[in-house]
């Protein structure tokens, strides 16, 4: 029980009754304290939905009058044990549940790979468009930890072969694990590998990253949830730009001809314009949120690094 109030926690088990009551309950607990909420929701109100609806496992788009239902003494103390370790932990839900969704579908992680959050999602669901004309026969997604981007990808593109890439064991294990829980075992797959190392002579027709791109000053200052992911997912050298910058001197050996290389580099971007003044990188406009993707074609890499 929480130490700060105990007596608070103990009449919750007995006085709450409903999903709608431990939502609210968590909702309030969660605003009161110090926790920072950006793995997936927010605010308080859509933490505490998420860490219920886990654990009553049902899904998001319940019905309104479900809210009502009571809880099991089992779901109440598993519901309320959560609140109290998001909050004591500071540790991200997801991790807590060990489950997360991106672009509309469910991914297992762990806290070997980041929480997916990307703004990918909406690029997915545009199907690329309108920069991708035509669908692409063979996908890598470097850099994909959970695999959330690639798998999702993988579903727009139903007639596409994905290849997962990582440089960690651990990363490649889970998304291996995501590959089986979506069933996309016939034209799916993951390897290990740093950058491009293990894949010499592969083309893919569309490249998707979102690499680690964190410079260390953006690092220092990062809430305590994110320094529970591993670092090597986040940051990449003084600047953030390390990892950027040897895959776009490598990309134009991976692409075919008419080949996409899309790459995420957050608050980094300004950073690449900077560094890279003679690209003309596309700077994708997001309606949901979120900045930072870029897009430039297998030519214009071809024509600066191979000139
Ligand atoms: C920002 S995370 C992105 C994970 C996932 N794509 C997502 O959007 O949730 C970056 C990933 O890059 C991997 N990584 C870091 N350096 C790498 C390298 N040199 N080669 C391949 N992967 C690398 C990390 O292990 C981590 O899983």
């Amino acid at each position: 029980m929480n130490q700060d109030n105990p007596q608070i926690w103990q009449e919750a088990v007995t006085d709450l009754e409903t999903l709608l009551d431990f939502i609210r309950f968590g909702a309030t607990q969660m605003s009161k304290s110090d926790i920072y909420f950006g793995h997936g929701t927010d605010n308080a109100w859509d933490e505490a939905v998420f860490l219920v609806l886990e654990v009553v496992n049902l899904p998001y788009d319940l019905l309104p009058q479900l809210y009502s239902s009571k809880l099991t003494t089992t779901e109440r103390q598993s519901i309320l044990e959560l609140f109290q370790r998001r909050i004591a932990e500071r540790k991200p839900a997801p991790y807590l549940v060990g489950r997360s969704w991106f672009s509309g579908m469910p991914f297992l992680v762990n806290d070997q790979v980041l929480v997916p959050r990307s703004p990918f999602a909406e690029l997915i669901s545009r199907r690329f468009r309108p920069w991708l004309q035509k669908s692409p026969e063979r996908i890598l997604d470097l850099c994909t930890g959970s695999g959330c981007i690639g798998i999702a990808t993988a579903v727009a593109f139903p007639e596409a072969e994905v290849l997962l890439s990582d440089i960690s064991a651990e990363a490649v294990d889970i998304a291996w694990q995501n590959i089986a829980y979506h069933d996309l075992e016939d034209r799916v797959s993951a390897i290990e590998s740093d950058l491009f190392t293990a894949l010499p002579g592969e083309q893919f027709d569309l490249i998707v990253c979102n690499p680690p791109y964190v410079d260390q000053e953006d690092f220092e200052s990062m809430p305590q949830e994110y320094h529970h992911e591993p670092q090597i997912a986040l940051t990449s050298g003084f600047d953030g730009l390390d990892f950027t910058r040897r895959l776009l001197k490598e990309a134009c050996n991976h692409l075919t001809d008419n080949g996409l290389l899309f790459c995420e580099v957050g608050n980094s971007c300004f950073a690449l314009d900077a560094a890279f003044p003679e690209f003309n990188f596309t700077w994708i406009e997001f309606e949901n949120g979120g900045h930072g993707i870029f897009v430039i074609t297998a030519e214009e890499l071809k024509s600066y690094f191979q000139a």
